[in-house]
């Protein structure tokens, strides 16, 4: 599976997304990569940090639209699912480098990183409505609080993007960076995470996330299955059909 690499050395895991003439759009094919790899990082005493990477032009554009259209995830053990859960529920330390857009899950999943270095041409968006869609990733409740919910709303009722001084302001990224230093700045601090003692790290995370994990695991559960029922009305296959064509969607018939 080439859109998506893993490496492991030193104890850091990264999980590059190398599908960039698709802009980096994640395939259910590759869900279930990054599910398996965090799988295998959380069983494996050889990895004491994951890395998740983009490129330099672009992080992610989000789940592939084509994939929404002909295969929507339908159970929980859908891989974008299994993805999810692995990556909200991670006892390890998590780290991202994002340069250039992250859209929808490509900001969502960033939530549950517990570092975030940013190229400062990075542009996270969370276009669900947009598309007839619903937040996922418990985005729902935890953009509202790490942003306060009037600008919850302008990101995820307007669908608005913003840039990387906000993000770093609200407290969703660590650093911001020239888009060429992110992916080292990622790796340099993995590599002292991965110094440290792993038990310790793992109870520190653990306590930090204590007040919020049942939240967040009933709220993904609640968002899944309103997601799914959206993904099969007319606006939704209106806003997908209307990407693949290349045109404004027009939801005045919907
Ligand atoms: N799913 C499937 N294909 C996608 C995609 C996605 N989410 N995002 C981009 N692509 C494809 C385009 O269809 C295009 O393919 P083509 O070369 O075969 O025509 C290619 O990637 C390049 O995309 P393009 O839109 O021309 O690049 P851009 O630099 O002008 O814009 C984005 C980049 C990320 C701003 C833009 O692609 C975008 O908005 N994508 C959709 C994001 C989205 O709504 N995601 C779903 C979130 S839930």
């Amino acid at each position: 599976m080439t859109d998506i690499l893993k490496d492991i050395a030193n104890g850091v895991m990264t999980i590059t997304l190398n599908r960039v003439d698709k802009k980096n759009s994640i395939t259910s094919a590759m869900y279930a990569a990054m599910a398996d790899a965090l799988e295998q990082a959380q069983n494996d005493a050889a990895v004491r940090v994951v890395v998740f990477q983009g490129h330099e032009t672009i992080f992610s554009a989000g789940n592939d639209i084509g994939d929404f259209l002909n295969g929507p995830a339908s159970t929980q053990e859908s891989p974008v699912f299994r993805f999810l859960r692995g990556i909200s529920t991670f006892p390890k330390p998590v780290l991202a480098a994002v340069c250039g857009p992250a859209v929808g899950i490509g900001t969502t999943m960033l939530f549950h990183c517990d570092l975030v270095y940013a190229g400062d041409n990075a542009a996270f968006s969370m276009p669900f409505v947009n598309l007839g869609l619903c937040p996922e990733a418990a985005s729902s409740y935890l953009a509202p609080q790490l942003m306060g919910y009037s600008r919850a709303a302008e990101a995820l009722l307007l669908g608005e993007p913003f840039m990387a001084e906000a993000a770093l302001e609200m407290g969703l990224i660590s650093r911001i960076v020239p888009p060429t230093e992110a992916a080292a700045l990622a790796q340099r601090q993995a590599q002292k995470l991965a110094a440290k003692p792993l038990s310790s790290l793992i109870e520190t995370k653990r306590l930090m996330k204590k007040g919020q994990v049942n939240i967040v695991a009933e709220r993904m559960a609640e968002e899944g299955a309103s997601f799914g029922r959206l993904l099969r009305e007319p606006a939704a296959r209106e806003a997908f059909t209307a990407f693949m064509e290349k045109r404004k969607p027009d939801f005045s018939k919907v």
